[in-house]
């Protein structure tokens, strides 16, 4: 079963080195994060694993690496410093500032079609606050998501040295499209693929890395003939989603959604979000939009923009003209995907059961938890129904339910009532005897593939053995790490926290005849091999998949 809730992420992200909260000697800054030692592993394998499958994979794709300032006219031309914005609204009541569309959306359950629908509303007193409820709101205004940054030693106080940090890093790639096509004597269809950070002031940025005002893109821009788009759009929404389920993403939490007219971004004709079940529900992991001929038009040279210094067109050798290619456009957020694969990989599975009383005593805890939540006043009744069907679902599987039940002890709505607040520390404890957490990680894209034990740390001989092991994993560029601070059964849990698919363990068995015990992560199977062949097998155990 896959995390219940995002505090389960957090927590494990923070305890074991993938996540932590950035300038945290200082407080740190809301909504930023930093990768720590596991999560930079982690993070990067995902990045190489789409590097592999959109570039070299494909014999249609060239990478690049643009630069994050760019001439300010990029934005200007792209239609970015116009409408790259969230309409924003005070209540004059409690001098909160939400996002109108989504108190428009709130109210009347569709999306507005505009800023001007939105005012409407507002002057007619239909939408209230979310904060206070109040229906005494500002006329909303356009708030730009862009950074703004200066460049040049000296701000002189005007425009002239104003930059922005990107927003996407698309633009780097349209800008490119010339230099691309013509160093590498590419032909249609072809795309260009980029990795790296883009920056938006977002306005409620939260749920983790989920949202953050720095994130890290992969995105493609995929050039076609015009007329040759719709096809070139629907292999690339099959591409990516197979992407997704080949790196064990579950299928039955990962879907297609076509967003529908009024969502669309003001360059797109169509757009698929691949969306995931995450546990705060149903969010966009990545979008793929046909963007038509919209930035290599932008960027040409025209009446509309007489800045630019030439087109952005290509010559048709059969048609003998020049013609703007369209293009599809596969965005994907680095941190969201990362974000995807863990909470998808999470499970607490059940190791042992606990015995009648102590399954009787959580049956009670529960049982008075679904009590109390149908009593208290003042939870939202959506919330209320929920916690009551997860406390009967779990009730009627004790003690094999004991995961699903930590899942709700961490739950931060069910940690507004009082009787599991307190009966926390009970789970947590029957929990750590029965169960034990593991990162299910698809093996190419766990930030360790192998750790090696030897039984005894103070056997020297045992060590040296260990040790060269690791070595000899590490040389043929598995990630392999060595541990010897505790015993063999915690070291084992240790590495399924952290997603470790494989576990060697160096014994007196080995000194004798060089075979060492691998341990399978998600099975816990455990098989004799030889150490000399160790590095071969778990390297096609790792292509295989
Ligand atoms: N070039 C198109 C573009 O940027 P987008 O839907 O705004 O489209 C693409 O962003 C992807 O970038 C999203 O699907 C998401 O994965 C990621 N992303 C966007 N904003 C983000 C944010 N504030 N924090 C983390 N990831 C974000």
């Amino acid at each position: 079963m896959p995390a219940a809730s995002l505090e389960q992420i957090v927590s494990l992200a923070k305890r074991r080195g993938f996540v932590f909260p950035s300038s945290s000697v200082y407080g740190g800054l809301g909504s930023t994060w930093d990768y720590g030692p596991l999560g930079v592993e982690l993070k990067n394998n995902v990045k190489r694993a789409w590097w592999k499958s959109v570039v070299h994979d494909r014999d249609d794709m060239e990478g690049l690496d643009a630069a994050i300032l760019m001439n300010r006219l990029v934005w200007r031309y792209s239609g970015h410093e116009a409408t790259f914005s969230d309409p924003m609204t005070d209540c004059r009541k409690c001098h909160a500032r939400p996002r109108a569309d989504h108190v428009f959306e709130a109210a009347k359950g569709r999306i507005p079609t505009g800023v001007d629908e939105i005012n409407a509303a507002i002057a007619a007193r239909e939408l209230a606050c979310p904060s206070c409820g109040e229906k005494d709101l500002t006329t909303a205004r356009a708030f730009n998501l862009m950074f703004k940054t200066t460049v040049g030693p000296v701000d002189q106080g005007d425009d002239s040295g104003l930059a922005y940090l990107r927003p996407e890093t698309a633009q780097g790639m349209f800008v490119n499209f010339g230099n691309v096509m013509d160093t590498m004597r590419r032909k249609l269809p072809f795309g260009m693929a980029q990795i790296g950070k883009a920056f938006r002031n977002e306005i409620t940025p939260g749920n983790f890395t989920f949202r953050t005002r720095e994130f890290e893109q992969m995105e493609i821009e995929y050039f076609v003939r015009p007329g040759e788009d719709e096809a070139a759009h629907k292999m690339w929404i099959e591409e990516r989603t197979n992407w997704y389920y080949k790196l064990g993403l579950s299928p039955e939490r990962l879907r297609q959604r076509h967003q529908d007219g009024t969502e669309l971004a003001h360059y797109a004709k169509g757009c698929v979000d691949l969306e995931y079940r995450f546990p705060m529900g149903w969010s966009e992991l990545e979008g793929i939009a046909n963007r038509t001929d919209f930035d290599l038009k932008a960027h040409s040279r025209s009446e509309k923009n007489p800045d630019a210094v030439g087109s952005l067109t290509y010559y048709d050798e059969a048609t003998k003209q020049h013609i703007v290619p369209y293009v599809i456009e596969p965005s994907a957020g680095a941190d969201r995907a990362t974000l995807a694969f863990l909470c998808d990989a999470y499970n607490d599975d059940l190791v042992s059961e606990p015995d009648a009383d102590t399954t009787g005593k959580l049956k009670e805890l529960v049982t008075s938890f679904a009590k109390s939540v149908q009593k208290r006043d003042g939870l939202d009744s959506a919330i209320k129904d929920r916690l009551v069907a997860e406390s009967e679902a779990i009730l009627a599987e004790l003690p094999r339910s004991l995961p699903q039940l930590m899942g709700l002890a961490s739950d931060a709505d069910a940690g507004k009532i009082e009787v599991m607040r307190k009966g926390k520390g009970v789970v947590s404890k029957v929990a750590e005897e029965h169960t034990r957490t593991v990162l299910k990680l698809h093996p190419r894209l766990a930030p360790i593939t192998a750790a090696v034990f030897p039984l005894k740390r103070n056997e020297p001989r045992l060590v040296e053995m260990a040790r060269k092991l690791r070595k000899d994993l590490q040389s043929t560029g598995l990630r392999a790490v060595y541990d010897d601070t505790g015993a063999i059964g915690k070291l084992y849990r240790r590495q399924d926290e952290i997603g470790t698919p494989f576990c060697l363990t160096v014994d007196f068995q080995s000194l004798e005849d060089g075979t060492v015990t691998l341990r399978d992560r998600d099975t816990m199977q455990q098989i004799r091999l030889s150490a000399d062949a160790a590095a071969q097998t778990l390297g096609q155990k790792t292509s295989s998949l």
